[in-house]
């Protein structure tokens, strides 16, 4: 049974630091291995894949370019008319996964128009987006690139986006049929939509490409207050045979480190925090948490 792998989200953490490069030297100094950032646009791909190497630190996943997010555009894969931006936008993340590195591209959806009516439009928009996704398979496939689709919630998160649910998700990727096409797993999102996540786990795993976590419902890291059992959830993926990167995508709670002080009542901050100059936590808390168990097993 493998460790779960842990892959810091830069678009989340380290909100204290400005620019890619900062928050790259931090999550390396702070004992990632690996990073994930939703839009590395701002930069260019040679400054981030330096910045990467000298963190020691991959890149595991980016995500399609917003669109125009002043019109309130977030993503573009189901937007009708905006099909060729999906498509320019699909090619400036391929070109920057390849210099990157980066094995996956979050392909995002999008959200249905504003002022229509989501039953009314939801037809044509699952139209376009198969289209969209069969051209971005081919397009992937080719760079040996696999795309993912991430159901987002829109009872809290974002009300107007277009893809909601792990089992909306996994239909349309049935539709396009295609391997390098794979769904991502937000717990966060899972559990406030349809919560039953011992099933929905079980269920999708076998065609999930990657996960990230946060507590609900505050967002923060999993040691943060909140309605979800994280030592119960890594066990579960860990027994299902997750493979994949979990993803730290959530608001830091607290001051500094979200795992730098309490590092030990924490699941993930264990993972992290033996890496550095952290004392070992007293032994009761090696007995109870079946986290800092791995955290040994994994820095060895
Ligand atoms: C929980 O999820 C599983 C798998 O998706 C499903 O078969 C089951 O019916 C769900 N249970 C409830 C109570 O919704």
């Amino acid at each position: 049974m493998a460790a779960l792998r842990f892959s810091a989200n830069l678009s989340w953490l380290f909100p204290e630091l400005l620019g890619l490069p900062a928050r790259l030297r931090a999550a390396g100094s702070s004992g990632f291995e690996a990073v994930e950032v939703a839009w590395p646009y701002a930069e260019p791909p040679e400054v981030l894949a330096r910045a990467a190497r000298e963190a020691g630190l991959r890149l595991v996943l980016i995500n399609t370019p917003p669109g125009d997010q002043e019109k309130g555009e977030m993503g573009l894969g189901a937007v009708p008319g905006r099909q060729a931006a999906f498509r320019q936008g699909l090619e400036q993340a391929v070109r920057y996964a390849k210099a990157l590195g980066c094995p996956r591209i979050h392909l995002m959806a999008g959200r249905v128009p504003q002022g229509a009516d989501r039953r009314a439009v939801k037809a044509e928009m699952e139209i376009v987006f198969l289209e969209n996704l069969r051209h971005a398979a081919g397009v992937l496939a080719q760079e040996d690139l696999v795309g993912l689709l991430e159901p987002i919630n829109t009872r809290i998160t974002d009300p107007q986006y277009f893809l909601d649910t792990p089992q909306q998700a996994a239909a349309i990727l049935q539709k396009v049929g295609r391997p390098n096409l794979q769904l991502q797993m937000d717990i966060f999102h899972w559990q406030i939509m349809d919560g039953n996540l011992t099933g929905n786990i079980r269920e999708f795993l076998p065609i999930v490409g990657h996960v990230q976590v946060a507590q609900v419902p505050g967002r923060g890291e999993p040691s943060s207050p909140g309605e979800l059992n994280f030592p119960y959830l890594f066990q579960l993926l860990e027994d299902e045979g997750y493979k994949g990167f979990v993803g730290c995508e959530y608001q830091p709670q607290g001051e500094g480190w979200p795992w730098g002080r309490e590092l030990w009542r924490d699941w993930t901050g264990a993972v992290f925090s033996l890496s550095a100059e952290m004392p070992r936590p007293p032994s009761p808390y090696r007995r109870h948490s079946r986290g800092l168990e791995l955290a040994t097993f994994i820095l060895g």
